[in-house]
């Protein structure tokens, strides 16, 4: 098993995935408003693959905080149903979150069960000044600091973005609080 960017030959295998684990008519929710129109995060989209067959998906989508402060949108993730509670789904998403830490990225929003994303340092408590442009559970409404104190004050609609956070020079190489100390490098097999 590899974790390795999301290429276009990809893009047929995490379709399927995704009809798989969400259903065909997933883009009826909330969040796909935040993602029509707009391009995922390239740098933050990553597979999982044994052979050619993909078998993890995890994807980001840029969007902006009241159109001031940037914030990364993370999902789809699914994992292929034969592959579930080895770690895959972790991996994916720490791998990605160091990434995302790593290009200077300081916020992510989610909405997905709170059981599954709080050990990742997910929290309702984060996103309780923010608004969704449709319905959602707001019990699922999560928000992660990857810089200490990024939502601090910060209120507003979260709407879809282009995104202007670049890569900053070089690639920090400490480590996101919460990881467990761990960087996690592309080739990691859960
Ligand atoms: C959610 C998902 C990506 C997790 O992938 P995974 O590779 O199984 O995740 P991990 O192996 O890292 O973690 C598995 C653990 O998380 C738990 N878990 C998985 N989904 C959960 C959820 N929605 N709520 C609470 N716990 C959950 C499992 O029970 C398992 O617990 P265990 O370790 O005590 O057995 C995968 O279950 C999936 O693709 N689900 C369908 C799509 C989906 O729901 N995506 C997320 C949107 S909220």
């Amino acid at each position: 098993m590899r974790i390795i960017a999301e290429q276009p030959d990809h893009a047929a295998g995490i379709e399927d995935l995704l009809d798989l684990a969400f259903g065909a008519d997933r883009a009826v929710k909330t969040v796909y408003r935040l993602r029509a129109g707009v391009s995922p995060v390239e740098d933050l989209c990553f597979v999982a693959v044994q052979g050619d067959a993909v078998e993890g998906t995890i994807r980001y989508w840029p969007v902006t905080i009241a159109g001031r402060a940037p914030a990364l949108l993370l999902g789809p993730i699914a994992v292929a149903e034969h592959r579930r509670s080895e770690g895959l789904g972790g991996v994916l998403i720490r791998f990605s979150l160091n990434r995302a830490w790593a290009l200077g990225h300081r916020i992510v929003l989610l909405v997905g069960d709170a059981p599954y994303y709080q050990r990742f340092g997910f929290s309702r408590s984060r996103t309780l000044g923010l608004t969704l442009p449709g319905p959602v559970d707001l019990d699922r409404f999560l928000g992660l600091e990857l810089m200490p104190g990024a939502l601090d004050g910060v209120v507003g609609a979260v709407e879809p973005h282009r995104p202007s956070v670049g890569t900053p020079p070089g690639v920090r190489l400490d480590f996101l609080p919460g990881t467990g100390g761990r960087l996690i490098f592309a080739d990691c097999r859960p």
